[in-house]
């Protein structure tokens, strides 16, 4: 009993910390404030009226728990309200010692972080803090940040994985207005033993792939969020996808290093799908599977200074799976460097999809040994056993300009294979140069049923742009989108 009373106590000192003290104890008052979103309002301490509380009462607790501590009253006014209010994890119990399961202690930091205004969650330098599959879920107050300066991990492989536990997400944060997650740490999925399930490709007894569920974690997933920054974080070692954004808006993802080994499975960096206004710069990327991938419904997408590879390039889909209407527009990559990959820039679809995929524009991409440079796969099918179909989401107006570098000659560095019904159209291609990286030329890209113009001359030449736009397009009501 004096122990869980002791439990309750640590984090109402923190608050108190926070309350009262205005500058003193300066470890609880990192150097510079949280930078804060576009668009997020919350200045500096404006409006006197409330700014008087740095803590608020917590009125409702977000979740189920009861060992919420009871509110703390009124608290005094400080005009100190601008400064973060830091919520370190060991103040909470953590332990941090690499092995013990501090999942209880994040959940307070958050649920006490997530009533505060412009509250820090520090997960500290100095630790290598075990959670399991946990949902920080919100509203919070706003200027919400959630730093890791130390590591952070699930536990290691599906073995120790606790059977209650979801086995397709771990950090999942949800219904959240305005978070940043940042620092100078790691987030280390320890994936390892999952991409050797026996069910993985090949990873089965001689090479084979086993049947049965296969369920892996995605690392990072943020959920019907809007206003989030993720920032200069180094993840590694994904089960599954590194991150994945869904339901989301005005995403600003900057300076990460995301890395898996070249044949861990499914690993994409970052995943992203009905999310709009994306922002991805300035991060290096090297997996197992797509660099970024888009999935139907993003729009606004904005991809700037990414480095891919060894990975499976940056991809749009696949999309229109199961004659599923999928609709993607505005999404553009620029100076971006892709190497050692098995595709540079790829669209991919199913036979048999409605919708569109438009308004697409690769500009500035330096490829080096590369297969499939530049591919649109409308032919796309997992098990080779697709049949063809009468409908197709229709690919328009891609821009391919200032696209040079050198080819894996194994594959062609063209590549358009468009439907046959739903012929890719207005494709435009600029300043586009490959070259081998080592053995003979390919002479000859791969080209069907695509429409568009060459305003420069591509290397390798390629003959098949059509002119014009085919009349099977006009007025069909299955490729309108929004
Ligand atoms: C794996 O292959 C070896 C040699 O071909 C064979 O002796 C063994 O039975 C195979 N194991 C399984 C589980 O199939
Ligand atoms: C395309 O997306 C960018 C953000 O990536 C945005 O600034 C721009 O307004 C969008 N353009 C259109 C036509 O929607
Ligand atoms: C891309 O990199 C250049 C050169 O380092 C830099 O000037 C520019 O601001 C970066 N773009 C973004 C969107 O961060
Ligand atoms: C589907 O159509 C393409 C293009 O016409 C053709 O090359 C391919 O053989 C067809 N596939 C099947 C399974 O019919
Ligand atoms: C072709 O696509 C470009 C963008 O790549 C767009 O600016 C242009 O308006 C499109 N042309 C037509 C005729 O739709």
């Amino acid at each position: 009993m004096g122990a869980a009373f002791r439990l309750l106590l640590v984090p109402l000192m923190v608050v108190a910390f926070c309350t009262y003290d205005v500058g003193g104890r300066s470890h609880y008052h990192k150097k510079p404030p949280p930078s804060r979103h576009r668009g997020g309002g919350g200045g500096g301490g404006k409006g006197g009226g409330d700014s008087g509380s740095v803590v608020s009462s917590p009125a409702v607790p977000p979740v189920d728990d009861d060992t919420q501590p009871p509110p703390t009253g009124t608290v005094p006014s400080d005009p100190a309200t601008s400064e973060p209010c830091v919520f370190d994890v060991r103040a909470y119990g953590a332990v941090g010692d690499g092995s013990t399961d501090d999942t209880r202690a994040f959940r307070e930091a958050w649920r006490a972080a997530c009533d505060a205004d412009s509250a820090v969650i520090l997960v500290p330098s100095d630790g290598t803090f075990t959670i399991t599959t946990t949902t920080f879920s919100g509203p919070c107050k706003p200027g919400l940040v959630f730093q890791v300066d130390g590591v952070l991990m699930p536990p290691d492989g599906p073995e120790c994985w606790p059977p209650s536990d979801n086995r397709r997400q771990w950090l999942v944060f949800s219904n959240l207005d305005g978070l940043t997650l940042r620092g100078a740490g790691t987030i280390e999925g320890n994936g390892e033993n999952w991409w050797n399930l026996p069910c993985k490709p090949h990873r089965g007894p001689n090479g084979s792939t086993l049947r049965g569920p296969c369920d892996s974690p995605t690392l990072v997933r943020f959920f019907m969020s809007r206003n989030l920054a993720v920032e200069g974080l180094r993840v590694e070692n994904s089960p599954e996808f590194h991150f994945r954004f869904d339901g989301c808006s005005d995403v600003r993802v900057d300076g990460l290093f995301i890395s898996s080994p070249a044949n861990s499975p499914n690993t994409d960096g970052i995943h992203v799908e009905n999310t709009e206004r994306v922002a991805i710069y300035n991060s290096r990327i090297s997996n197992g599977d797509d660099c970024i991938s888009i999935g139907t419904g993003s729009y606004d997408v904005d991809i700037q200074n990414v480095t891919c590879g060894p990975g499976h390039g940056i991809s749009i889909g696949s999309l229109g799976v199961h004659n599923s209407q999928a609709c993607v527009s505005n999404v553009t990559v620029r100076n971006a460097v892709i190497r050692n990959s098995d595709n540079g820039v790829r669209i991919k679809t199913w036979q048999g999809g409605m919708g569109s995929v438009s308004g697409i524009s690769f500009d500035t991409v330096v490829m080096e040994n590369v297969r499939n440079c530049i591919i649109i796969d409308q032919y796309y099918c997992m098990d080779k056993r697709c049949m063809n179909q009468s409908t197709a989401v229709h690919v328009t107006d891609v821009s391919y300009a200032n696209i040079r570098g050198s080819y894996d000659v194994r594959s062609a560095p063209i590549h358009f294979a468009c439907s046959d019904t739903v012929p890719c159209t207005n494709i435009t291609m600029a300043e586009v140069e490959l070259l081998p990286f080592s053995g003979e030329l390919v002479d000859d890209p791969f080209c069907w049923s695509a429409y568009g113009l060459q305003q420069t001359p591509t290397i390798p030449p390629i003959t098949c742009l059509q002119e014009g736009i085919p009349d099977s397009l006009l007025d069909n009501p299955d490729l309108k989108c929004r």
